[in-house]
């Protein structure tokens, strides 16, 4: 029996992640680490497909956010480091250091048991220290920051790689508050010296404070969001290549007279003679139903319209009078080198952000690489 191939799948182009290390890469200087942020299945792209090209083009580290998106990759053969960067559970730490991954701390409890469970295997773990600078999120305040690196660095068969935090806003045009958080970090780095602790990696800039806050860089820069291609914002101050494609086909076609109700709850009524193209795709691929009756996709050198509710596995496009047949290829993200449909324009219709795009892009949409 040949292979099951569905009509819905994601391209993913491994020349256009490779182009964007190297644009990373050039930007940043030899002087500083490039940390891929593979967390979210590489925000859906696909986290061991797309590794293996982030590294062979100057990625120095891998990011996650769980444990076991990092043994994944360990399993997949990756044997670059690889930092998680979520909040790791007690019951998961054996697994951190038999996997040598590098786990991210913040307060000392979680540090006490990762050096038990080291030493319990005679090894090493690897340990980066978060502050919260004005995240909010996982961290230790800055004032509380310094004893706790004491304790680590205290601790039996811990070595302490980096210490980091996260910002908040560098996306923003005004950054005052991102330069805020800087100058908390440069007081955490200043207070560290004094009590004459060196640490080998200090790391703070995601994309957005890559490319808009180079200050920031430092020994090593977290990149998610800009080596899939896509920015944070609407300034485009180096050229990145978007790595995501979300095709389909024609499942079936039809005439429809005017006034013909489209899809559940009769949303879209058409007013005109005109053809509708089913695609097999719906929501439960990553197709938001708020899409409906916003969003256009490409046909034919075309760009036509969503029309009614995007239901589960279907969705209705009014192709007018273009003669599109059963198979014919659609673009719902990506370009066909004229027209583009973009994870920016969804997130705009949806109110949300980019990244959510690709990263809620279910497991039914099988990624080709190409
Ligand atoms: C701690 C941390 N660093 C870096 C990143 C990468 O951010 P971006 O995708 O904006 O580059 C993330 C992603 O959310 C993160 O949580």
């Amino acid at each position: 029996m040949s292979k099951l191939a569905r009509q819905v799948w994601a391209e993913v182009s491994l020349d256009h992640i490779a182009h964007n290390v190297r644009q990373f890469r050039s930007l940043i200087g030899p002087g500083c680490e490039l940390m891929a942020v593979v967390k979210a299945n590489g925000y859906g792209h696909g986290a061991l497909e797309t590794a293996y090209t982030m590294i062979a083009h100057g990625t120095n580290w891998l990011a996650t956010a769980l444990p076991e998106e990092a043994v994944r990759l360990r399993r997949g053969g990756i044997t670059a480091p690889i930092l998680v960067l979520g909040a790791v559970g007690a019951d998961e730490l054996d697994i951190c250091v038999a996997y040598d991954l590098a786990v991210t701390v913040f307060e000392p409890h979680i540090a006490r048991l990762l050096s038990q469970a080291a030493v319990a295997q005679r090894k090493t773990a690897k340990v980066h220290i978060k502050v919260d600078t004005g995240m909010g999120r996982l961290g230790l305040l800055p004032c509380d920051f310094g004893d706790l690196v004491e304790l680590v660095q205290s601790l039996p068969g811990l070595e302490i790689q980096g210490v980091f935090t996260h910002f908040a806003r560098a996306e923003d045009e005004d950054l005052e508050y991102t330069a805020w958080q800087w100058e908390r970090f440069c007081r955490v780095r200043a207070d560290l010296a004094a009590r004459n602790i060196s640490i080998p990696l200090y790391h703070a800039a995601n994309t957005a404070a890559t490319l808009f806050f180079p200050q920031s860089r430092l020994d090593l820069v977290r990149v998610g969001l800009g080596i899939y291609g896509m920015y944070p914002d609407t300034r485009r101050p180096i050229d990145l290549k978007p790595a995501l494609s979300l095709k389909t086909r024609v499942a079936f076609v039809k005439r429809v007279p005017p006034g013909s109700a489209v899809s559940y709850g009769g949303t879209y009524v058409s007013w005109k003679e005109t053809s509708l193209a089913v695609l097999p795709i719906g929501y439960a691929d990553g197709l938001s139903r708020g899409l409906s009756n916003k969003a256009q996709v490409i046909i034919k050198g075309q760009y036509c319209p969503i029309v009614g509710q995007v239901t589960m596995d279907h969705t209705l496009v009014d192709v007018g009078d273009l003669p599109v047949a059963i198979g014919d290829e659609v673009i719902l993200l990506g370009s066909d080198g004229r027209l583009e449909v973009s994870a920016d324009t969804w997130a705009r219709h949806l109110g949300t952000i980019n990244y959510e795009i690709t990263c809620t892009l279910s497991s039914r949409v099988e990624r080709v690489y190409v």
